[in-house]
C-alpha cells in the first residue's frame, strides 16, 4: 500500500508552469470578483494601489502568477463570480471554507485547471447538477462537507481520473453512491440520507466514512442482506423431504433463469432494512426431478462438529463471498449464530457419488491447525456443496492487495514470517497426509491462504485434485499453471512447490502475480514474466513490499526467504528444490537476524531502495 500512495503523491504535488499573467496584471479582475462579494470586510488589503501577490488570501508564484485563492473564515456571502475566476487560467487552489455563501453549487466546471476545492462549512443547498464538475480533470480534492445539499452525489465525479480526496460529509445528498473505481485517500459520505451498496472499490475505506445514513450497506459496513442476486439460498421448506428439490431450484435461480414453477412463492421476511428471501417450494417438481438426492441431507465429515441439517442451512440468511473459478460461495449464518461458507462447485460430475463420498470422508479426517477442515458436503450428481467455517480476517490476498483506510497498517515482517510458515506447515502436512497424490494441494495461493484473528493461516481448496473435472482443473487450477505442465502437460509432487514459490515472491513484494486472473495456458507465459521481472527488472528497485519498511534486522532473513522463493520457482523440476528442504529452511527463518547475518546483508535503507544486486547473489537458474 505504501507503493499505492507513492504513486499517487506527484498528483498531490501541485506543479506549475509558465507565466503569463502576473499578479499585478489581475488586479482589476480581483476587484471585480471581489465586488460580486457581500460582506467583504475581511478583504481589506485589497487594495489597487498594492500588488495583489500581498493581499490576504491571495497566493502568488515565484514568477508573479496567481496559483491560490485561499478565502477561508471570512464570513463572506454572496456571489462567487466564477466568470471573472476564469481570467486567472493559473489558478491551482480555491478555498471558501468556513464562510456564509448560500444557494447552489456555482458553475465551478468552468474552472478546468482548478486541482483542490474547498466550499465546506457554508450553506450551499439544493441539488447539484449532474454535470457540475464535467471536465474537471485535474481535481484531485473536492471539499464539499458541512453544506445543505441534497439530490443525489453528481456522477460526474466518476470519470475525474485524479480525484483522491472526496468529502461530502454533513449534507442531505440522497440516493446510492456512484460506482467510484478511484483509489482514494479520504473519502467521506457520513451523515447524508444515502443508501444502497456500497461500491466494492471502497471496501477498504473505514467505517466512519459511512456512518450516519439512512440505509448503506456491504463492505465495510455490513452485508447487503437483499438486493436479489445476493441471497443465497433462500428456501423454507415445506417437509423434509422437498428440500433437495428447493436446492435445485435455487439453484436454477442462481443461474439467472426465472423459475417457472408455479409454486415458488416468495416470502419477504424483513431484516434490518434488507429482506432475506425464502423460496417455498412444491412437492411436485420434487417428484419429477431427475436427479435429487432422496435423503436430501447434508453428510458431515467430522464427528467434533455441531450438526445441522440441510434446511438450517438453507434457511440461513445468507450473502455471496464471491465467485471462484469453481463456482459461487456464499456466507451463511445459522440459526446458532455460527457462520458457515458454503461452497458450491459443478465441475465435478465425472467422479462416481461413492468415489466422491470416500473423498471427502479422506478429507474430513485432516486435522491440522493450518488447514480449514471440509465439515461437511452435499452431493447431487451435478452439483457439490462443500461447507466450511467462515474465517472472519479475510484472505491473505484481500490483506496484501485490498485497499485500506489510510492509517491502517499492512502486513508486518514478523506476521508475513508466521503466515509463510503455517502455510509451509500445512503444505507439509498435505503432503504426509497423501503420499499417494501427485498434487495433495493443487491449488495454492493467496486467495485460498484465510488468516484467522491471529494471522495464523488456513488453506482451502486443498486436496480437490482427484474430484474436479480434469478439464476444468487445467482451466483454472494454480498447478495447471506451473512450467512443466505448460511445457510438457504434467505436474510433479515438486508442483505445489512452485505455487509455494510464487506465494513467497507474492508475500515478499506485495505483487500480485497477475496469471491468477487469467485462464488456460496462455497465461503462464505472463507468470514467468512476472516472476522474472520481480528479479531481474525490479532487482534495483524496491524489492520489498513497502509495507514492512519498519522492520529492523531482519532484512537477512527476508532476504533468505525471497530466496527460498526463487529456489521453489525453478522452472527446471530436476534443480526445483522439494517441499522437504523448502519446509527445512522456512522452518529456520527467524524474526530478526543473528548478528553474523545482520553485518553480511545490505542495511534497510539499500534493501528498499538501490542496492544493485546481481545474478550472482543468487546460484540458481530463474530461466527455463
Ligand atoms: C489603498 O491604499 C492607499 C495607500 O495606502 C490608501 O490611501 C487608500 O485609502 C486605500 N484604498 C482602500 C480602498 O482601502
Ligand atoms: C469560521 O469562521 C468564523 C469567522 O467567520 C470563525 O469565528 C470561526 O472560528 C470559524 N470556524 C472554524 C471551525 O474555523
Ligand atoms: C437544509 O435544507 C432543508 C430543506 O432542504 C431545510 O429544511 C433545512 O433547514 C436546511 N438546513 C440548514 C442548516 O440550512
Ligand atoms: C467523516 O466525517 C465524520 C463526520 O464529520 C467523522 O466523524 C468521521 O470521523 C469522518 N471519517 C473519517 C474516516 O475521517
Amino acid at each position: 500500500m505504501g507503493r499505492a500512495v507513492a504513486c499517487w503523491m506527484p498528483l498531490l504535488l501541485f506543479f506549475f508552469f509558465t507565466t503569463s499573467s502576473s499578479g499585478d496584471g489581475n488586479t482589476a479582475v480581483l476587484i471585480t470578483f471581489k465586488n460580486s462579494l457581500t460582506n467583504s470586510a475581511a478583504l481589506y488589503s485589497w487594495n489597487e494601489t498594492v500588488n495583489p501577490c500581498n493581499w490576504v488570501g491571495l497566493h502568488c508564484k515565484d514568477d508573479g502568477v496567481i496559483d491560490k485563492l485561499t478565502l477561508e473564515n471570512m464570513d463572506l456571502s454572496g456571489m462567487i463570480d466564477i466568470d471573472t475566476l476564469v481570467q486567472l487560467p493559473k489558478l491551482r487552489a480555491l478555498s471558501f471554507k468556513n464562510n456564509s455563501f448560500e444557494g447552489p453549487l456555482p458553475p465551478l466546471n468552468k474552472l478546468t485547471s482548478l486541482r483542490t476545492l474547498y466550499l465546506s462549512m457554508n450553506k450551499f443547498s439544493g441539488k447539484i447538477a449532474d454535470d457540475a464538475f464535467a471536465g474537471m480533470n485535474s481535481l484531485t480534492q473536492l471539499y464539499l462537507a458541512n453544506n445543505n445539499f441534497t439530490g443525489p452525489i453528481p456522477s460526474a465525479l466518476l470519470p475525474l481520473p485524479k480525484l483522491v480526496k472526496l468529502s461530502l460529509e454533513n449534507n442531505q445528498f440522497e440516493g446510492q453512491i456512484p460506482d467510484f473505481q478511484h483509489d482514494f485517500l479520504l473519502f467521506n459520505v457520513s451523515n447524508n440520507h444515502l443508501n444502497g451498496h456500497i461500491p466494492v472499490a471502497l471496501a477498504g475505506i473505514n467505517l466512519a466514512s459511512f456512518a450516519g445514513n439512512d440505509g448503506l450497506c456491504g463492505k465495510p459496513l455490513s452485508a447487503c442482506k437483499s438486493s436479489r442476486k445476493k441471497t443465497i439460498i433462500i428456501i423454507a421448506v415445506v417437509s423434509a423431504s422437498v428440500i433437495a428439490l428447493a436446492a435445485l431450484v435455487a439453484v436454477a435461480y442462481f443461474r439467472g433463469r426465472r423459475t417457472k414453477t408455479t409454486q415458488v412463492k416468495q416470502l419477504q421476511v424483513q431484516g434490518t432494512k434488507a429482506q432475506t428471501k425464502f423460496a417455498v417450494m412444491g412437492r411436485k417438481e420434487f417428484v419429477q426431478s431427475p436427479d435429487h438426492d432422496h435423503k436430501g441431507q447434508l453428510h458431515f465429515v467430522r464427528n467434533d462438529r455441531e450438526r445441522f441439517d440441510l434446511q438450517e442451512l438453507l434457511r440461513a440468511s445468507a450473502e455471496v463471498l464471491g465467485s471462484g473459478n469453481f463456482g459461487s460461495s456464499y456466507k451463511a449464518l445459522l440459526l446458532d449464530g455460527s457462520a458457515m461458507v458454503v461452497k458450491r462447485f459443478r465441475e465435478m460430475n465425472n467422479v462416481g457419488k461413492e468415489e466422491f463420498q470416500e473423498h471427502m470422508a479422506r478429507l474430513g479426517t485432516l486435522s491440522h491447525c493450518n488447514l480449514l477442515p471440509l465439515v461437511a458436503f452435499y452431493y447431487r450428481k451435478d452439483e457439490k456443496l462443500l461447507i466450511f467455517d467462515f474465517i472472519e480476517n479475510g484472505s491473505l490476498a484481500s490483506h496484501l492487495h485490498a485497499k485500506r483506510a489510510s492509517g491502517q497498517p499492512g502486513l508486518d515482517w514478523p506476521t508475513r514470517l508466521k503466515i509463510i510458515k503455517g502455510v509451509a506447515r500445512g503444505l507439509a502436512y498435505l503432503h504426509k497426509e497423501f503420499p499417494n497424490l501427485t498434487l495433495p494441494h493443487g491449488h495454492l495461493k493467496s486467495s485460498n491462504v484465510l488468516l484467522d484473528h491471529t494471522f495464523e493461516p488456513l488453506l482451502t481448496d486443498y486436496g480437490l485434485v482427484p474430484v474436479v473435472n480434469k478439464a476444468h482443473a487445467q482451466q483454472v487450477m494454480v498447478a495447471y499453471k506451473s512450467p512443466e505442465f505448460i511445457q510438457s502437460d504434467r505436474t510433479t509432487t515438486k508442483t505445489d512447490v512452485w505455487s509455494l514459490g510464487i506465494l513467497i515472491l507474492e508475500l515478499l513484494t506485495g505483487k500480485f502475480p497477475a496469471n491468477y486472473l487469467r485462464q488456460g495456458k496462455g497465461a503462464n507465459a505472463d507468470l514467468a514474466t512476472w516472476v522474472n521481472s520481480v528479479v531481474r527488472e525490479e532487482w534495483t528497485g524496491e524489492v520489498f513490499d513497502m509495507d514492512m519498511r519498519g522492520t529492523k534486522h531482519g532484512e537477512g532473513e527476508l532476504l533468505k526467504l525471497l530466496k527460498i522463493g526463487m529456489c521453489c520457482c525453478e522452472w527446471r523440476v530436476e534443480r526445483r528444490w522439494d517441499l522437504r528442504e523448502a519446509v527445512d529452511k522456512i522452518e529456520e527463518l527467524k524474526e530478526r537476524d543473528s548478528d553474523d547475518d545482520f553485518s553480511s546483508y545490505a542495511s534497510e535503507g539499500e534493501l528498499y531502495s538501490s542496492r544493485a544486486m546481481t545474478e550472482d547473489d543468487f546460484s540458481f537458474s530463474i530461466n527455463r
